[in-house]
């Protein structure tokens, strides 16, 4: 599949839930939290026909989100169907890491039961390593069973896991060495991300938004300066370096900042309500549950694929005042 920029589609961002049993102020609205109803959410069967859809135009990446999808009920279910479709090469796992660690009826720990049912990617999100600073940003007291989780996950024999951390002036800036030294120890990559404007606006305003540029002068600072590795690209828009006197590595998503972010963008997105969504930061979002569940067929649905291919934008909207329509949990980070 290519859009009308030449971008080629071959990764596909599946949010399976719009739980979570973590409540980030940058991700969730504070009030009163609404869960879509059961009827509504993508069963497995559903997301695994349409992944296999998305397979026939050539995805060969997925990466498995929420919401938290390790929240969803007998989740393992979907990654062992979804790793017997040939065509996806590579099934990653985007979670909060506060169930990584838990354990199974099997004896496995949930990461276990992951990396074998052919997940190799585990992005974990971390924002800080402070007690109080994660239950401030998070809302949970989740941190110890996070930590617990990323040893999991490096036990548990995935090819990469990766750390996140978003860039909040005030809540995590004074954190970024802690998390540098963090990663460093457990041998893990680290990618800072700047805060986009994916949820209630009123966590996103120019005095808690930190740029990775200032991160990155800052890093400088105190560890030397950061050698740019151009030709370093995970699946994403992150721009890695590598620290002057280690092997360390970092990366940074400057999804606001960065002009050329949205240059090498291979991604659509299936949000778990059944939406198509080209861009993380458009409002475009194209309705696949309906006609797949008033019974198109294989054909209308690859069809379906190419049309919200074609309607792609060039760039995100983030520079211009966007304003989100649908909380991020809801979408998949
Ligand atoms: N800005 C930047 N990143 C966000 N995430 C969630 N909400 C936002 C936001 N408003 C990130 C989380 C997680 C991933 C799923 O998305 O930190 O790493
Ligand atoms: Fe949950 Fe992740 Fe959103 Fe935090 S960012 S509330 S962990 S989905």
């Amino acid at each position: 599949m290519e859009d009308r920029f030449g971008h080629r589609i071959n990764y596909l961002r599946v949010s399976v839930t719009d739980r979570c049993n973590e409540r980030c102020i940058y991700c969730m609205p504070q009030e009163l939290q609404e869960w879509l109803p059961r009827s509504e959410v993508l069963n497995y069967d559903e997301i695994t026909r349409l992944v296999r859809i998305a397979s026939e135009l050539g995805v060969v990446k997925i990466r498995i989100t929420g919401g938290e999808p390790l929240t969803r009920r007998d989740v393992l279910t979907l990654f062992r169907q979804l790793n017997e479709l040939p065509r996806i090469k590579d099934v990653g796992v985007s979670t909060n890491g506060s169930l990584l660690a838990k354990p199974l009826e099997s004896g496995e720990t949930l990461a276990e039961a992951l990396a074998r049912f052919g997940v190799r990617t585990a992005n974990i999100s971390l924002d800080t390593l402070d007690p109080e600073k994660y239950r401030a940003i998070t809302g949970r007291d989740f941190l110890q069973q996070t930590l617990d989780g990323i040893a999991a996950a490096k036990a548990a024999g995935f090819e990469k896991v990766k750390l996140n951390a978003v860039l909040m002036r005030g809540r995590n800036e004074a954190e970024i060495g802690d998390l540098i030294r963090f990663a460093r120890r457990e041998d893990l990559l680290l990618r800072f991300i700047e805060l986009m404007p994916v949820s209630t606006t009123n966590v996103l305003n120019e005095q808690n938004f930190l740029s990775v540029g200032e991160a990155q002068r800052r890093i400088e600072a105190e560890f030397g300066p950061l050698m740019p590795e151009p030709e370093f690209r995970t699946n994403g828009p992150a721009l890695y370096y590598r620290f002057h006197d280690s092997g360390q590595r970092i990366g940074f998503i400057g999804a606001m900042t960065n002009l050329h972010f949205c240059e090498s963008c291979n991604k659509l997105r299936l949000t778990c309500d059944g939406k198509l969504r080209p861009c993380l930061g458009s409002h475009l979002e194209f309705d696949i549950k309906t006609p797949m569940r008033q019974g198109a067929s294989d054909e209308q649905l690859r069809q379906f694929f190419l049309e919200v291919v074609d309607r792609k934008p060039q760039q995100h909207e983030f520079r211009y005042n966007y304003q989100p329509g649908r909380k991020m949990v809801a979408i998949g980070g």
